[in-house]
């Protein structure tokens, strides 16, 4: 049993202590959790004696209580591999696919690809994810040919015993592409028998395959729309096909169109008035906020607005708007901060937590998505610090009241530490565990700040979304892709009114909260931007312009990066040198990155603001010419460390 495998090859306590695995239902028990007591570990299933030996072994060498029983928050804990079939990952940052790579043929599985899928499975289970995604949600028609299930198989097969079921992602045209019917129409006889036919080939070959997620009418991807149908006809006529036999649709509500109407508002319009409507095995995913995995964005007021209707959260931990595998930067805490936001749906209390696990509204099945970072890269995720980010997902997807800080200390005591001993020894804890901890937790706030701060968004050059472009604004380009939407910067000043008199973004909340976000008075300064469009000169809490204050945050962000570069230098003593030096050389390029957004923005800014940098914001070193020259598709010259003026 894997458990006792587990448990064998990383077992900390005594010599010779005895261990008893006990599978045995209990009340306290929920799905795979499990109890745990210094002599035992009891679980309703044996995946639950896994995650219950897994857990075990996590707090013998942190030195945690061995006594507590842990119940799972959601009941599907899934990673969403944007992998392409050709072996490129959209947005991914660590290599090329573990399950995918180009071949001409039908694709093929070796004794290696096992293994690694193996060794893939048990990190998962080690954190308590139990699903998978193994395609992009750009989905291609050809998944579901034989060739590529057989293949699915595979994999299903090597996941199964730790307890991960596979998914798909499903392209909404495959009966037009695969079986050659004239239409996609979710209401035709014809398509309806082209999905269950698929469904009936797929389970007798994986009979716990969990279900399709889908990316419908969004971004050129094709869906019921297309039909003149709606995400209620076309989510519903794949539940049903999957229904029988046990699986779920994973509908995306990231739906937005190319017109210069408010995209924050789009998802909940198109959504909304479908609430109560989709079957019980649909259940619609949800971005954390309503634009696009930013920095920073309040959270998208769908979360608990659709009362009737099955919302799972769908956070990114691929760090596409984040610093890809290059900044250092750790998602605990923003995903903290997105499940613990308060929609007042149902009274004070409805975090986004709460409206998704089951605890506030009723809903058959219950889930969370996260968008993988994990490539063929030997540490998986291209840097060392983002394997943080898959840790943190997996221990959040487990229990959401979770704290980015107790994470944190966990990830660092058990990637860092040598051993149990060294873990609880004092000098190791002040001398190198409480700085890292501390850089972490401070890592995006001061990425929010140097790269767009009090709610400003969505300022990144174009298409790859690394460095800044608030300049960008190609005419060829539809404008919602362009930053000039986003800061609408002039010279009456900046930011994207969304208030009761702007776009009334702000009514799609909960009247509390609305309320909150609308006035001037009590709107929280981080998403100031996000919902107000202000004068320069407007003040702001700190007592400073609005211009001034924008210049001490872009300042103190690239402060920060300085301050985690001496830090990481610091405790060179403590860490190998490969890893040592893979940390420092990424800051270093991280520094660089932080100054030519500041540069970048606050030179740009200011030829609407027409106002001097304030004492203590450092003069820019780059040139906006030199800055503007960067290609934003290739950024080829955006690399260069020295460059500039
Ligand atoms: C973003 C991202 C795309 C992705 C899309 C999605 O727009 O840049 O690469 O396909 O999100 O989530 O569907």
């Amino acid at each position: 049993m894997l458990a006792i495998e587990e448990l064998k090859d990383g077992w900390m306590g005594k010599a010779g202590a005895k261990m008893l695995l006990i599978v045995k239902f209990d009340q306290s028990i929920k799905g795979d959790g499990y109890i745990l007591k210094p002599q035992s570990i009891q679980a309703a299933t044996p995946v639950g004696l896994l995650y219950g030996a897994f857990d075990y072994l996590r707090r013998q060498k942190v030195g945690e209580d061995l006594h507590v029983t842990s119940n799972p928050s959601y009941q599907r804990r899934i990673l969403n591999h944007w992998d392409n079939l050709n072996g490129t990952i959209e947005r991914g940052y660590a290599g090329s696919s573990i399950f995918w790579r180009n071949e001409k043929q039908a694709p093929t599985v070796t004794e290696a690809d096992r293994k690694l899928w193996r060794e893939y499975a048990r990190a998962n289970a080690s954190v308590g994810i139990n699903g998978a995604v193994l395609n992009n949600v750009n989905a291609s028609p050809i998944i579901l040919s034989d060739d590529y299930l057989n293949k699915v198989k595979e994999v299903a097969d090597v996941l199964r015993p730790y307890g991960m079921r596979v998914y798909l992602s499903v392209n909404f045209a495959s009966p037009m592409v695969l079986g050659k019917l004239a239409t996609a129409d979710p209401l035709a006889p014809g398509v309806i028998n082209w999905w269950k036919d698929k469904a009936n080939e797929i389970y007798k070959a994986i009979p716990d395959f969990g279900g399709f997620l889908v990316k419908a009418n969004s971004e050129g991807q094709p869906g019921p729309q297309d039909y003149k149908r709606t995400h209620v006809d076309g989510a519903n006529m794949l539940a049903d096909v999957l229904q029988p036999h046990g699986g779920i649709v994973m509908w995306r509500a990231f739906v937005y169109s190319a017109s210069d109407k408010d995209r924050a508002k789009q998802a909940y319009e198109e959504f909304m008035p479908f609430d109560g409507r989709f079957r019980d095995n649909v259940i619609i995913q949800v971005k954390n906020g309503p634009i696009d995995f930013q920095p920073r964005e309040p959270f998208s007021p769908l979360f608990g607005a659709m009362k009737k209707t099955s919302v799972m959260p769908e956070f990114q931990i691929t760090k596409e708007y984040l610093g890809e595998n290059i900044h250092l930067v750790y998602l605990g805490t923003l995903w903290e901060e997105a499940l613990k936001s308060d929609t007042y749906q149902q009274g004070k209390g409805s975090t986004v937590a709460r409206c998704t696990d089951g605890s506030l509204y009723p809903q058959q099945y219950t889930a969370i998505a996260g968008v993988a970072n994990i490539g063929l890269d030997a540490n998986w995720c291209g840097s060392n610090f983002d394997q943080a980010n898959w840790y943190a997902y997996g221990r959040l997807a487990w229990d959401n009241q979770l704290t980015a800080t107790q994470i944190a200390d966990e990830w660092v005591k058990l990637t860092f530490s040598p051993d149990q001993t060294t873990a609880g020894d004092s000098k190791w804890q002040n001398g190198f565990l409480k700085p890292v901890t501390a850089m972490m937790m401070k890592s995006r706030e001061a990425m929010v700040n140097y790269e767009m701060p009090l709610g400003l968004h969505h300022i990144f050059a174009a298409d790859r979304h690394y460095g800044p472009g608030p300049w960008y604004a190609p005419k060829k380009v539809r404008v919602d892709w362009t930053p000039p939407y986003y800061h609408k910067a002039g010279a009456d000043g900046i930011g994207f009114d969304r208030t009761s008199k702007g776009t009334a973004a702000v009514n799609q909340y909960q009247q509390t909260v609305a309320d909150e976000f609308d006035n001037l008075k009590t709107c929280p300064e981080k998403y100031l931007l996000w919902f107000h469009h202000l004068p320069w000169t407007y003040q702001v809490a700190s007592g400073r312009t609005l211009w001034d204050e924008i210049c001490y945050r872009y300042q103190d962000g690239l402060q920060s990066v300085k301050e985690f570069q001496k830090t990481w230098d610091s405790l060179r003593p403590f860490v190998d040198e490969q890893r040592f030096e893979e940390v420092q050389s990424k800051l270093q390029r991280q520094y660089h990155d932080a100054q030519v957004y500041k540069d970048g923005c606050l030179l740009y800014f200011q030829t609407f603001s027409k106002m001097p940098f304030p004492p203590g914001c450092e003069k820019p070193i780059y040139t906006l010419d030199y800055l503007e020259s960067i290609d934003p598709f290739t950024m080829e010259k955006f690399p260069a460390s020295n460059g500039g003026q």
